[in-house]
């Protein structure tokens, strides 16, 4: 079945949103070999942007601001909210690359989008959709709007053909960890040590949206923590953490920036770091359980 076979049924504009990114995204994945090296330019993070991460980041916003599908929208390569005329109240959040600096060791790299209605700071609990799209072997794109987690493919004619419907997350003992070691916080330090000694084995890249996507469809967690240095850890609220945590929670996970459920916290700005831990309810259970 075909994408937007699969998204009959549910709101207009919503669809046609869902549409437009899959099909910004079909771009991006033929763009990669004419799009290499490094842009001369930072984003509001301080990172150096790669020139992937400025093609695809105008991509969008031609395509969502362009046509008026959307009436706002946030980038993590934009400084600001950026608002457009549009009959729709829909408010976009979107990593248009996401592990970008794994562009230069061919990685597996991808577009993270959480979607809104009435405005971009709302918790992730009042989300009407979110998606991704991985940029690996195949391209593939995962998508809920509050009814299951679907997965597509791309196929050789350019159409996301569905993969696997209702799917759930993994149970096997995967643990992706960022951040330093020798910056651990107690509390984490004990998070990773039980889960070592109960056999977990790892599986970090570098790509947030690589690694939740295997610790979804095998199980475990991917944990970014606070750290010595910085207690808010690295990954952003808006454009990482809430999209990926909507994901994985329809998906019968869980996600908490480690005392509460991530998809409750309310963003203060667009640019709002939050330490993440995102996979399987029983690991998600037992970091908000630890004493901090
Ligand atoms: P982005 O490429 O959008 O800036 O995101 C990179 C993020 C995330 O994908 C990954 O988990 C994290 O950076 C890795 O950070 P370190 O390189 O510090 O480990
Ligand atoms: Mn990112
Ligand atoms: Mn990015």
């Amino acid at each position: 079945m075909q994408l937007s076979k699969h998204l009959e049924g549910y709101d207009k504009d919503l669809v046609e949103v869902v549409l437009g990114i899959a099909e910004v995204t079909k771009a991006i994945s033929r763009g990669f070999i004419t799009h290499q090296g490094k842009a001369d330019t930072s984003n509001l993070y301080g990172d150096q942007q790669a020139a992937m991460d400025v093609w695809a980041d105008d991509l969008f916003i031609k395509e969502l601001g362009g046509s008026g599908l959307v009436r706002y929208l946030a980038s993590e390569e934009q400084p600001e909210i950026l608002e457009f005329e549009s009959d729709t109240d829909l408010a976009v959040s979107i990593d248009p690359l996401d592990g970008s600096s794994l562009l230069s060791v061919n990685l597996t790299v991808g577009t993270i989008v959480g979607i809104q209605r009435g405005g971009v700071l709302k918790p992730g609990s009042d989300m009407v959709g979110a998606m991704y799209v991985i940029y690996g072997p195949l391209t593939v794109l995962v998508y809920s709007v509050g009814d299951g987690v679907h997965e597509f493919v791309l196929h050789a004619d350019g159409e996301f053909v569905l993969r696997k419907e209702n799917f759930t997350i993994g149970s096997e003992k995967r643990l992706g960890q960022g951040a330093a070691r020798n910056t651990y916080l107690p509390f984490h330090e004990e998070f990773i040590s039980r889960l070592e000694a109960d056999g977990y084995k790892i599986r970090f890249s570098g790509s947030f949206v690589a690694d939740v996507h295997q610790i979804l469809h095998k199980g475990g967690v991917f944990t970014y923590p606070g750290y010595l240095g910085s207690e808010r850890g690295k990954l952003r609220l808006l454009f990482e953490c809430a999209p990926m945590g909507y994901i994985v929670t329809q998906a019968g996970g869980a996600v908490s920036d480690g005392v509460v459920d991530l998809l409750s916290i309310v963003p203060e700005s667009i640019s709002e770091r939050v330490p993440v831990y995102i996979g399987g309810k029983r690991e998600i259970e037992l970091i908000m359980g630890l004493p901090k």
